[in-house]
Formats: structure tokens, sequence, C-alpha cells
């Protein structure tokens, strides 16, 4: 299979945000921010140290999985005033046939949390996708986490019936 041609990451621009394309350099400014249990408390896992993240960065910022398949978009929200660094967002796309389809999520630093933050985010991205020709989005929320369910909901996510691993597949109607 030839590789799609999956799209560059830009900057966006929200009201109170800018989602930068991630950089391998970033990882300095998030590994305290993100070496926090609380966020993994319903997505698993353990916080990566910076010499982790580093390594996850690098490997995210080539823009696709080894085999091309996959594109690779993250971001690092940060707050355009204060330009402090509040979280990350994320789009992992494949194709579905002809039609690429993105697996969207999002984390916000544990003291920046309850101000809007991950909506804005996400919808920032959402709508970036959208112009980018991607529209059909999915997510995976664990079953107890009202606040990431309710970012799903708010970028036009729909539950389906679907588990994954013991989470629930949210998907554009
Ligand atoms: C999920 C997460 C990104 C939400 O970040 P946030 O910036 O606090 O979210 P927002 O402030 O944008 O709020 C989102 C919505 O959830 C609601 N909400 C926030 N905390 C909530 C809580 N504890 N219980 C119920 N609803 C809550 C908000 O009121 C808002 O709904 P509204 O638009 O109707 O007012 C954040 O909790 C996080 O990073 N968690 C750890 C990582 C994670 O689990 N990521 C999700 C992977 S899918």
């Amino acid at each position: 299979m030839v590789a799609p041609d999956w799209p560059a990451v830009e900057p966006i621009e929200t009201d109170r945000l800018v989602l930068e394309p991630l950089r391998v350099a970033h990882a300095d400014e998030m590994a305290p921010l993100l070496h926090d249990e609380r966020l993994h408390e319903f997505i698993g896992g353990a916080p990566d140290g910076l010499e982790q993240l580093r390594a996850r960065y690098a490997r995210q910022v080539v823009g696709h999985s080894p085999d091309g398949r996959q594109g690779w978009l993250n971001w690092v929200v940060r707050h355009r005033h204060t330009g402090r660094a509040v979280g990350t967002v994320q789009a992992t796309l494949r194709l579905d046939g002809d039609e690429p389809v993105a697996e969207v999520a999002w984390v916000v630093a544990a003291p920046e949390q309850g101000r809007g933050y991950a909506v804005e985010a996400a919808l920032g991205m959402v709508g970036w996708l959208d112009r980018s020709g991607v529209r059909r989005l999915i997510a995976h929320v664990h079953p107890d986490h009202r606040a990431s369910a309710r970012v799903a909901e708010r970028i036009g996510l729909r539950a389906t019936g679907v588990l994954v691993d013991g989470e629930v597949r949210w998907a554009t109607p």
C-alpha cells in the first residue's frame, strides 16, 4: 500500500489558547505538568519521566506511524495571555476505505482543569481537522470519566454501544 499523505500539523488559535505543533523540546516544559498520577485515573498507565517523554515526542513528531498507515498529529496547548502550557491534544488518523478517520484525545494539567480549556482546545483541533478534510472522528472514554465524556459531547460526538478495552467508543453521528 502507498502511505497516505497525512496533513502536517499547523498552529491553531482559539479565543484563549494557541495549539502549537509538538516539538521534542516541549518535553522539558511538559514533563513536570504531566508527571501526575491524577491524569492517569481513567486512562491507565503511569506518567512518563523526562527521558521517556522526550523519546515519545521524538516518535510522535515524525507525523506518521513507521508503516505510514496512521497520521500522528500532536499539539501542545498554551494559554495565550499567560504563556503557560496547559495540556495537549492529539489526533491519530487512519483511512477507512477512502475516508480519513481521526481518533482524538485531550489532556489538561490538573491545576488548569475546570476552566473549559479541554473543550476549547478540542474544538480548535476539530475545526482544523474539518478544514483539512477530516470529518469522521472517534474517541475512547472511560465510562466513569464524566469530564472527558462531556468534552466528547461538546465536540459533537455521541456515545456508541461499543466498548473497547473497558472504554466507550464515541463517534460522529
Ligand atoms: C478530561 C480533561 C481533559 C478535561 O479537562 P478540563 O479542561 O478540565 O475540561 P473542561 O474544563 O473543558 O470541561 C469539560 C466539561 O466537563 C465538565 N466537567 C469538568 N470536570 C468535571 C467533573 N469532575 N465531573 C463532571 N463534569 C466535569 C465541565 O463542566 C465541562 O462541561 P460543560 O462544557 O458542560 O461545562 C481532564 O480531566 C484530563 O486531562 N484528564 C486526564 C487525562 C484524560 O483522562 N484525558 C481524556 C482521554 S479521552
